[in-house]
This record gives C-alpha cells, structure tokens and sequence, in this order.
C-alpha cells in the first residue's frame, strides 16, 4: 500500500480511492442521501465564494494556531467521526489515531468504530480525541458508552442529533454494500438493537422512532458528566439557542456530509444563522466538503472557529494507511496556511467576514 506520487491534493486521495476500491465500499463511503443535491450543494457553495486578499500585510508573526474548549490547537482542523474504519484498512482506527497524533490534530472517534475505544486511545497516545454518541435507547448503555470514553481519556463527548433513522441510501443500496462478517460496531456489541421492532404498521414510525434522542435526553446527559458536550448536526439557528441554554458547550453544523436528509442546506450556507444564534457563547464547529485550505479559510471567516473533515480521512486511509491520513491532513494544514498567507490574513483573528469577495 503506497501513496502514488501523483497525490498532492485531497481530491488525488479520493481518485485513487475510487480506483482502487471495491463497489460497495464505494457506495458506503460516498454514500449520499437520494439523488445526493445536499453532498454536491456542500462543494458547490464552497467553490462559489470568491475570496479578497490584502496587500503587503505583515506576515512575521503568521499562526494558524488556536484554542477550542481549553485546548491549544496548531490548526483548526478536526477528523470528523466515521465509522468502520477497518473497511477500508486492516488498522482502522488504530492508524487515523496514529495520524492524528502525528500531525495534532484532534479526532473524533465515531461510535460505529471498528475497534474498541480503549484501543483507539491506546494508539492515539497524547492526540486529542473526542468521543461521538448516538444516544441509545437505553439510557444504562449510554452511560456505559460515557464512563467507557471518560476513563480512557476521551476530552468531549459529540452527540450526532440529525440521524433518528438513517438516510434514503440510493447509491449505498444500488452497490448491494454489506458489512463484512469481521466488521462491526464493536463498542455497541451486546447492546439493544434499535432495528425496527416487528408488529404492524411503519418501520420507520413504529420502529426506531420511539427510541429518537430528545432535548430531555441532552438535559439528562449534561447531568451526567463533566465532560464537554457538543451537538452535531444542527442547522436551525433555533436549534443552536436551544442547546447553548441546556449547557451545550459547543455546537457543529453539520448536514452529516449529505448522507441523511437530501436537500438540506449546504453547511457554509447554513452557518452563519446558526454563529448569531450562538452569539459567541459556545464555539460553533462546520463540516461537510472540506476539500481544500481555501474551504477552511471560507467556513472560518463565515463565523466557524474550526473545521471537521470525513471522507477524505477514509480516502487516504485506504489509499495510504497511516501514512496517507498524515499527508492528506499535512496537505490540508500546509494549505491552509498558503491561503491566509496569500489572502494577508496572518492570524485566524484576522480571517473574519471581509476576506469573502463581494462583487
Ligand atoms: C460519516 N459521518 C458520521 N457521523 C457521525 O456522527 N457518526 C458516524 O458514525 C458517521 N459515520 C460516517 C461514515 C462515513 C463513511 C462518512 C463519509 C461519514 C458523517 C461525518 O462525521 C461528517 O459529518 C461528514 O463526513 C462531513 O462531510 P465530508 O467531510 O465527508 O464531506
Ligand atoms: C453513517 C452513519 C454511521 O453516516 O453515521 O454511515
């Protein structure tokens, strides 16, 4: 497994990963919702806006360095939780952890990893990780999930709120993907299934549904735990008041990468709402089609403090291993700060809403 020289951007990552790859695990890892408007309208909206640079600007001091939640950061780039990881390199988790201690970049391990939490800890040595829930119908197992991230050193705990069900997987179904025998949610193993229950009437609605995380939930958690907690999958501004009032410590815009509601908004359109709601209270995290440093700069001067990247993780992880995940987050780094470099913006204090052109 070695890199092909030819990869020197995060979309060279994915063209090698979509030659290599097996159909179904194509399917899975791009896996948009429907006929995929919301993935596309992601990009879309990020090649859509045109920056304004500024001139002979003193650049001696120039940092991409911030703090979020107590932490000092070299650059606002998190991984963004995925699952499976396994299905794409026989490491999985073990080696984005490794990745991510390489280049100090916080991870955020999914639920659905394949490989237990402990040991993702284990490899991540002093990396930051944050861990992501789906609250389970069972609050026991939920808090079995908590204290099983807390002693293993997790810092914050990243509760997923837009997927109840999961999305209309058209291209998902159309590959015939399955989950290999030897991959599974590992840290869920033995814990209640929350498929649809049998009886009459809609899976959907008489299923799943009933067991739907709800704000008393979130209520119910921040009682539980000292550990941050931060919403992702919020849109709706009114959402974002919401969960700052119950003591949400941080909230991520996400539309889950296009994979759930198709035709939702794009992330960079919907964040700035969601930032006013938030009125600086909480930091306010994006995701969904971060593919180039310009698409960090853009999300940080719409009103983002830090930026999560998913597919291009898995991407590289396959094509590369450890070593790739390294790179492809170096690359992203590295273009980061070529941008503010050439925009003249030499801190990220200085990337705010002025370096967006507007004609
Ligand atoms: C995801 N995502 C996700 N989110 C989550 O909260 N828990 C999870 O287990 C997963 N699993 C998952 C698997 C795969 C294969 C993908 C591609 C995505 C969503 C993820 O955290 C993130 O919101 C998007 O991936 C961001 O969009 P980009 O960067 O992939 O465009
Ligand atoms: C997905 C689930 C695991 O997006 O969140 O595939």
């Amino acid at each position: 497994m070695t890199v092909p020289l030819d990869t020197v951007s995060l979309a060279d990552y994915e063209r090698h990963f979509l030659n290599r790859a097996d159909e179904g695990v194509i399917g899975y890892i791009a896996g948009a919702a429907a006929d995929g408007l919301t993935q596309a309208a992601n990009r879309k909206a990020f090649d859509a806006l045109r920056l304004m640079p500024k001139s002979l600007v003193d650049l001696r001091q120039a940092s991409a360095a911030c703090t979020l939640l107590g932490e000092s950061l070299p650059f606002p780039i998190l991984i963004a939780p995925t699952a499976y990881h396994r299905l794409v390199h026989p490491a999985g988790e073990r080696a984005t952890a490794e990745a991510a201690r390489l280049t100090r970049t916080p991870y955020v391990v999914s639920q659905q990893a394949s490989l237990r939490l402990e040991e993702v800890a284990e490899a991540a040595g002093d990396a930051i990780l944050w861990f992501q829930l789906y609250l389970r119908p069972l609050r026991e197992e939920t808090l079995t999930l908590v204290r099983r991230a807390e002693d293993s050193g997790y810092r914050a705990l990243v509760v997923t709120v837009d997927a109840p069900v999961t999305g209309i997987r058209n291209h998902e179904q159309r590959a015939g993907f399955v989950l290999p025998p030897d991959i599974s949610a590992v840290n869920m193993a033995g814990m209640v299934a929350t498929d649809p229950v049998g009886g009459a009437g809609s899976p959907v609605f008489r299923g799943m549904l009933q067991h739907a995380a709800r704000w008393e939930d979130i209520r119910w958690l921040r009682s539980q735990t000292r550990l941050p907690i931060l919403l992702k999958g919020i849109l709706n501004p009114d959402d974002a008041g919401r969960a700052v009032d119950l003591g949400v410590d941080g909230i991520i815009v996400s539309n889950h990468g296009g994979r759930t509601l198709d035709t939702l908004p794009a992330t960079i359109e919907a964040l700035p709402a969601v930032v006013s709601a938030a009125r600086g209270r909480v930091p306010v995290f994006l995701d969904g089609g971060i593919r180039r440093g310009t698409d960090v700069l853009k999300a940080i001067a719409s009103g983002a403090a830090a930026v999560l990247v998913g597919q291009p993780v898995l991407h590289a992880l396959a094509v590369g291993g450890m070593v790739g995940v390294a790179h492809m987050l170096t690359i992203l780094q590295t273009e980061l700060e070529v941008a503010m470099a050439l925009a003249g913006r030499p801190t990220l204090s200085d990337v705010d809403a002025s370096v967006l052109f507007r004609p």
